[in-house]
């Protein structure tokens, strides 16, 4: 008797069985279009059950990035913002950020709700802290209607596309697929939108029209001007999701404390980011694969100067009007 949890995982998979699907990059490595956003399956199967089944409280953050935009330099600095305080406890940021990948830090609503799973966060102390690569579109019902911040990271498509591609490689490597298209083929599907997550300029739109509406709600950042002014980004960052930092704190350096501790040199040279190894569902990481430049404009070394200029062009054309750019 398969049990309801089991009929729900079931239901999700012969849904996802009916999507209009495309290869990307990899042998095995399929992407399923759904509500007009491509995703793999296992990932897809857990943002469905999250859909379905977590209940957001007010206290709740949710950092919801692009894949490859900067979600692990995110994970980091805002977990080590919430627990700034924590200097005995089992989260104290310093520890825990030189123990594990910030990905464990913070957990992915679709990875805790993947592979028929029920995941008790009812006994998580607030704020709960959750990433997610969800379009605006497919949040839980509950988010939207609890009142829960949510953090928006988005970056440069150009540089964006050459993470996805690395970390895609990266895949060969680990997981033993086979590459099956050349980095013009993954650019060609790029351009139409076609990528985890994609399209990129819907992802990113939804969410800056969603913080212009409701900007106490959704708080919207770009890689670049993370990179370009990080405390002054965390600072924001921490008065969004509601622990600002004090006066005092400010006079200790407790921002470029932080800051410091969260950045790519740092991590980077980290034990555990360097030989260590994390699974994310079922499929086995190195945690090196998440630090790979950490630079805006590296673009530059992969892309030829006529596709920069017509992904740019299609970026324009995406989101004239709008007040976003790149
Ligand atoms: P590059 O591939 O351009 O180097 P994500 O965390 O969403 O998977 O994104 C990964 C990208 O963020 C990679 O970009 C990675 O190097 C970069 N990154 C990771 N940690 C970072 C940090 N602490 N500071 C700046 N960039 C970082």
């Amino acid at each position: 008797e398969p049990t309801a949890d089991q009929e729900s995982y079931n239901r999700y998979k012969a849904l996802i069985s009916t999507l209009p699907s495309q290869r990307w990059g990899l042998n095995g490595m399929d992407l399923h279009q759904y509500n007009g956003f491509w995703f793999p399956r296992i990932p897809l199967e857990g943002l469905m059950a999250a859909q379905d089944r977590f209940v957001a409280r007010p206290t709740d953050i949710i950092l919801a990035t692009f894949p490859k935009s900067g979600t692990t330099w995110l994970k980091a600095l805002t977990f080590a913002t919430i627990n700034r305080t924590d200097v005995t406890g089992s989260n104290h940021p310093l520890s825990m950020l030189s123990k594990v990948n910030p990905h464990e830090c913070v957990p992915f609503l679709s990875i805790l709700y993947s592979d028929g799973r029920l995941p008790d966060l009812d006994s998580l102390p607030a704020p709960r802290l959750f990433a997610e690569h969800i379009p605006f579109s497919l949040l839980p019902e509950s988010v939207l209607g609890s009142g829960c911040r949510i953090v928006y990271l988005c970056r440069d498509p150009k540089d964006n596309l050459v993470s996805l591609w690395h970390h895609t490689l990266a895949w060969v490597r680990v997981q033993g697929l086979a590459q099956c298209h050349s980095f013009n083929e993954v650019f060609e599907l790029f351009c139409s939108g076609v990528s985890m997550g994609g399209p990129i300029w819907d992802h990113a739109l939804d969410y800056w029209r969603e913080s212009l509406r409701r900007p106490e709600r959704v708080m919207f950042m770009k890689y670049e001007q993370l990179k370009g002014d990080t405390g002054g980004c965390l600072k924001r960052l921490a008065e969004f999701i509601g622990c600002p930092f004090s006066e005092e704190e400010e006079r200790e350096g407790k921002v470029e404390e932080i800051v410091g501790m969260c950045s790519f040199e740092r991590l980077s040279e980290l034990e555990v980011n360097k030989n260590g190894r994390m699974s994310v569902g079922n499929k086995e990481f190195e945690n090196k694969e998440f630090f790979r430049k950490g630079e805006v404009g590296d673009w530059n070394r992969h892309l030829t100067a006529e596709m920069a200029e017509r992904l740019d062009r299609i970026t324009e054309e995406k989101l004239r009007g709008s007040g976003l750019e790149f």
